[in-house]
């Protein structure tokens, strides 16, 4: 190449690196070099520590509280409890689900480890002494932990507030402990297909409770200035407007005195959605004191009070003819939802997306009701790194397909193929009300069963079979299929709210004259890369350097007000507002090239990183050039300066995929599971930076890997939670995680403005059955239909005792 020849297009384009581009992500200076800023990493002077006196009953009265041993103690500012909050109207809060909670306990506790007193300390440590000297009196009540049991007619009544109380936030309740019934689809039609059915599969499907349990816990600092009457609340929020809207309801301060920050956070997976005791606590009480009040919760609270994820009885049954075309589909679901109705979904659906259970099947007709329950557990129902139920969904279908193949004696990759949603049959319409964008089913599967060599592998595990009915093994191999279709980026506007607030998403942009640029979106990363990924979407927009391009997030002083991140949302809402906002700007910007180039503004076609003129591509101006011009150039009838924001509402939810694939050898003796290999293709439509991707498979796997194989919350049955620290409570480590084989296809969303879906939920949402169904798969031959998940070593043992196969 001549050294004067002009890069090319292609050079220039990869120079920006933009869309596509495996960009380093440029968060990881910071963190590596031990620069993040976490909640707990903030210090102010002056600053005070908050802690929790927490029942030790799952259900009891509270007949007396006495603070004064804990006020005695030096260094112990205050001690709040529900009184010292009932004259402000503080000692209950509203509940993202339409329910309320207590924030201290009032008369009475409704599960362990609630929240009782507040007590306000000089340090940390101190605050934890004072707790041990809060003496409270407590009068205990009947426990019921089992949702099936609380709604027996004789049983114990949990919400005495509620009492007489016949409708709820969702329609009618039926019985004391009954939240709602949420009905989908058509009944009638579907008990009709399923009573004439050639075959019909019946079983209880349970997604046993679990918690996201991110690495940080949640915390605050709450800083009330009383000269400029402005309220700071910094902390781990995955929704920085929505906790400020909230709070400026809940407390009567004036929305634009309360600044929201989100710093950095340490992984939120849903948990640092709702609005807990400790944020209204820390605020009260920096209110009283008039000191900044920092509250951080240490593992077990995390584990026993924020919200756990899951806990959903699904009974199903699924009809297909012989040849195995599915013709029905019907779910009742018992969702646990523990003291207070604490979901975080959007209004209109209060068990989420759960009716996206008919999964990537084109099935005619189904029915889906979910009864949501009072149970003495902690509140919560969040969406563990998906979008508002939809992974138990698919791991219902998933699980029904694969029972239904037992019993129609199919092989299950072929039962999935003949009932897979074709292609031509998007956008599609199911039975239960959604409208799937795009996908391409059949083209992913085939390249998935190719990828692992399926037949090979079914090959090897009959042969391994036989090695073990000869006694030349106790391993089995178990192959675990799952094709899952998500559903992310709540909005629309029309069809998605929390708590009023519509699910549209927001992203500003500031072009500085020298060509670099701030944005500014309502999302905040959690880990995702944010700051990586939406550069990198501006920079394939506007033409400038990913590099040069800064994005913001979590600060309600500056970011235009969004919904937050959770879902996979911010992809397909703040994404996509991301793109539309730079396309306000390079329509500015092809207004002032052309008036640079005296031509028409239609004369000019933007390329890459400039406007050149049509049919003379050396007359050009880059974007830089236009940049300064925007800054320099008085131009008739234009303004100065070079801006733009978007606030984006979505038309649609966007429908990712994938086919997953695991093989696990497992030790019929010890119940122990090896990971022989796991395989994950992912469409998620246009790819933004397949690093970056990849990143999310892996994570997203291994919570799924955890979920599957042993991440539980356990309660006895007088209400003790039994798995309140790590030692408990499963959390992979490199040991358990194995190598994952990622691989992808692309089908862009057809309505999104770079054709993106969300990742980042994926995994999660197709792992959890891939896992499970591997574990069924080894032991079908033995007559196993289905187990409860974790399928942790004892219970893989226990599987095998009950089958016979320890001799
Ligand atoms: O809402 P959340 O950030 O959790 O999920 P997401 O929208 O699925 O994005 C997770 C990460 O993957 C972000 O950094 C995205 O920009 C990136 N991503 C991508 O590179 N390409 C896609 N098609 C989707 C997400």
């Amino acid at each position: 190449m001549n050294e004067m020849t002009p890069p090319s297009s292609e050079e220039r384009a990869k120079s920006l690196k933009g869309l596509g581009s495996a960009r380093k992500r440029v968060e990881d200076v910071r963190f590596t070099q031990g620069k993040g800023n976490y909640v707990d990493d903030i210090h102010m002077d002056g600053m005070l520590f908050g802690d929790f006196v927490r029942s030790p009953y799952a259900h009891a009265r509270v007949t007396s509280v006495d603070k004064s041993a804990a006020l005695a103690l030096p260094g112990v500012v205050a001690v709040l409890t529900a009184e010292d909050l009932e004259p402000l109207g503080l000692h209950w809060m509203p509940t993202l689900a339409g329910d309320k909670q207590m924030v201290l306990a009032d008369g009475k506790v409704l599960f362990q480890g609630q929240e009782v007193a507040f007590v306000v300390a000089e340090d940390r440590y101190i605050a934890a002494d004072a707790v041990e000297l809060v003496e409270v009196d407590y009068e205990d009540l009947p426990v019921v932990v089992d949702p099936f049991k609380a709604q027996e007619p004789d049983a114990p009544v949990l919400r005495e507030d509620l009492a007489g109380q016949t409708e709820g936030a969702h329609g009618p309740r039926r019985h004391h402990n009954h939240i709602f019934t949420w009905e989908q689809g058509d009944r009638e039609a579907t008990e009709a297909v399923i009573s004439e059915a050639d075959v019909v599969a019946e079983e209880m499907i349970y997604y046993h409770r679990t918690h996201p349990c991110p690495l940080e816990t949640c915390g605050c600092v709450a800083s009330m200035d009383k000269v400029t009457g402005k309220l700071t609340l910094q902390g781990t929020f995955q929704a920085p407007h929505a906790v400020r809207t909230i709070a400026s309801l809940i407390s009567g301060i004036a929305e634009h005195n309360i600044r929201v920050i989100s710093p950095d956070i340490g992984g939120g997976f849903g948990n640092k959605v709702g609005v807990y005791p400790g944020y209204v606590c820390s605020i009260v009480a920096s209110i009283v004191t008039g000191r900044p009040v920092k509250w951080v919760e240490d593992r077990m609270d995390n584990l026993m009070s924020t919200a756990f994820a899951r806990d959903y009885w699904m009974q199903g049954r699924i009809a297909a003819t012989k040849e195995g075309k599915i013709t029905g589909l019907w779910c009742h679901t018992t969702a646990d939802h523990g003291a207070f109705d604490a979901c975080a979904d959007p209004t209109k659906f209060p068990a989420g997306f759960m009716n996206i259970c008919t999964g990537s099947y084109d099935i005619p007709v189904a029915y889906l009701a979910v009864d949501g329950v009072y149970t003495n557990k902690a509140p919560g129902g969040v969406a563990y790194r998906c979008s508002f139920r939809v992974t138990e969904a698919a791991y219902f279908i998933e699980r029904m397909i694969e029972i239904l193949a037992l019993k129609l004696g199919m092989d299950s990759a072929e039962l999935r193929r003949i009932n897979f949603i074709k292609k031509e049959q998007f956008p599609y319409h199911s039975a239960l009300g959604w409208e799937y964008d795009s996908g391409d089913y059949h083209t992913a599967w085939d390249k998935a069963l190719a990828a692992v060599d399926y037949d090979r592998l079914r090959s090897e595990q009959s042969e391994r079979l036989e090695a073990f009915k000869r006694g030349e093994t106790r391993k089995l191999l178990g192959i675990g299929l799952t094709f899952f279709t998500e559903i992310v980026g709540a909005g629309p506007v029309k069809n998605c709210d929390i708590l009023g607030l519509g699910m549209f998403d927001s992203c500003e942009i500031r072009i500085h004259p020298t060509g670099s640029a701030i944005a500014r979106l309502g999302t905040i990363s959690q880990g995702q890369g944010h700051a990586t990924t939406f550069a990198q979407i501006l920079a394939s927009e506007i033409g400038l350097p990913a590099d040069d391009i800064t994005i913001e997030e979590g600060d309600t002083d500056t970011a235009p007000y969004g919904l937050g991140t959770y879902g996979s949302r911010s992809t397909p809402v703040a994404g996509a507002a991301t793109a539309m906002a730079g396309r306000k700007i390079r329509a500015k910007a092809q207004m002032i090239a052309a008036y640079l180039l005296e031509v028409h503004d239609d004369d000019v076609a933007f390329d890459v990183d400039r406007f050149a003129v049509k049919g003379a591509p050396d007359r050009f101006k880059t974007m830089k050039e236009i940049a300064f011009a925007a800054y320099n150039q008085a131009i008739p009838g234009l303004e100065p300066g070079l801006e733009a924001v978007s606030y984006y509402d979505p038309p649609n939810m966007t429908y990712p995929f994938g086919a997953y694939i695991s093989v696990l050898d497992i030790d019929v003796d010890t119940g122990v599971i090896d990971i022989r290999q796991f395989y994950a293709l992912d469409d998620c439509g246009t790819r933004i930076n397949p690093m970056i991707i990849d990143g999310q498979i892996h994570g997203g796997v291994t919570e799924a890997l955890a979920i599957a194989l042993g991440q539980e919350i356990v309660y006895d049955e007088m209400g003790n939670m039994m798995t309140g620290t790590l030692m408990d409570f499963f959390i992979p480590t490199s040991w358990e995680t194995p190598n994952y084989v990622t691989d992808f296809t692309v089908t862009p969303s057809p309505h999104h403005p770079i054709g993106a879906k969300g990742v980042g939920e994926s995994p999660n949402v197709g792992g959890v059955p891939c896992f499970s169904n591997a574990v069924h798969d080894a032991f079908k031959s033995f007559g196993l239909t289905q187990t409860h998940m974790p399928h942790d070593h004892w219970r893989v043992w226990r599987t095998a005792k009950e089958l016979g196969l320890h001799g």
